[in-house]
């Protein structure tokens, strides 16, 4: 497959890069600071790399970073409180570029408690997520809902760019991540987060991602993963 990978000097980026490429798959890798993608700062054999800051995307770029793509998959996401706005303003700018060139493809990462964040267009969204139990519900979420309102403004804003956007979109929705390695053994559902599911490793992530534009039945669904 042709895959465009957003934000791939991201942590889930980077493991998608990865992931993808030993897959034999055909990647464009879109960053905003090359020389994060090798520790030598020296180009990566066999990506195609498009750079751009995000959070003012230059089109013309990013419509040639999607253009013929099976799919694009995005770990963008704010890593500092400058980067706030990132994820709506980046992911916009990345469907505008996909609508332009005909890509249709697009799967997101967002988070768990974001099906309980309100936004302008959804004031009043549910209290609690169907899938949370009760430490979920009262004991962890509102207080990463407080630490984290900004970052996770951004990220329903994104959903709510995502979900209007036409395109045969996934947002992944996790829930606390790490950096473990590999297993592929994770739980998913699909429109609620997952009993009990309080991490998940990165790589693990990555993985669900790379394989869901092979899962047509995912289209237009937000799907929850944990361990
Ligand atoms: N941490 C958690 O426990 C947790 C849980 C659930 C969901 N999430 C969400 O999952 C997503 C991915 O997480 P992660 O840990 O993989 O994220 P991360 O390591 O912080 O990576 C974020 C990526 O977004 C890129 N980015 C940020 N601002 C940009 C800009 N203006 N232009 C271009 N690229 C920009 C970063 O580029 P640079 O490499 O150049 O900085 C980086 O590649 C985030 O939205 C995060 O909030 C996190």
């Amino acid at each position: 497959m042709k895959i465009t990978v957003i934000a791939a000097t991201g942590g889930i980026g980077r493991l998608l890069l990865d992931q993808a490429l030993a897959a034999g798959h055909e990647i464009t890798a879109v960053v905003r600071n090359p020389a994060r993608l090798t520790a030598d700062g020296r180009p990566l054999d066999g990506v195609r790399v498009v750079t751009t800051d995000l959070a003012d995307a230059d089109p013309a770029r990013l419509e040639a970073a999607v253009d013929g793509a099976d799919a694009v998959l995005s770990g963008l996401g704010a890593r500092t409180a400058a980067d706030h706005g990132v994820a709506r303003r980046g992911t916009d700018a990345v469907i505008r570029a996909m609508q332009a060139t005909g890509a249709r493809r697009l799967v997101v990462v967002s988070a768990a408690p974001i099906g309980t964040v309100p936004t302008p267009d959804r004031p009043a969204p549910p209290r609690h997520d169907p899938g949370d139990g009760f430490v979920m519900r009262h004991v962890l979420n509102p207080l990463v809902k407080a630490a984290l309102r900004a970052h996770y403004a951004d990220l329903a804003l994104m959903e709510e760019e995502v979900l209007g956007s036409a395109l045969d979109w996934t947002v992944v929705r996790p829930p606390r991540l790490t950096d473990r390695p590999l297993t592929g053994r994770y739980r998913t559902a699909e429109g609620r987060n997952i009993r009990g599911g309080r991490t998940v490793p990165r790589a693990d992530v990555a993985h669900l991602m790379l394989h869901l534009p092979e899962q047509p039945r995912s289209i237009r669904k937000i799907v929850s993963i944990a361990t």
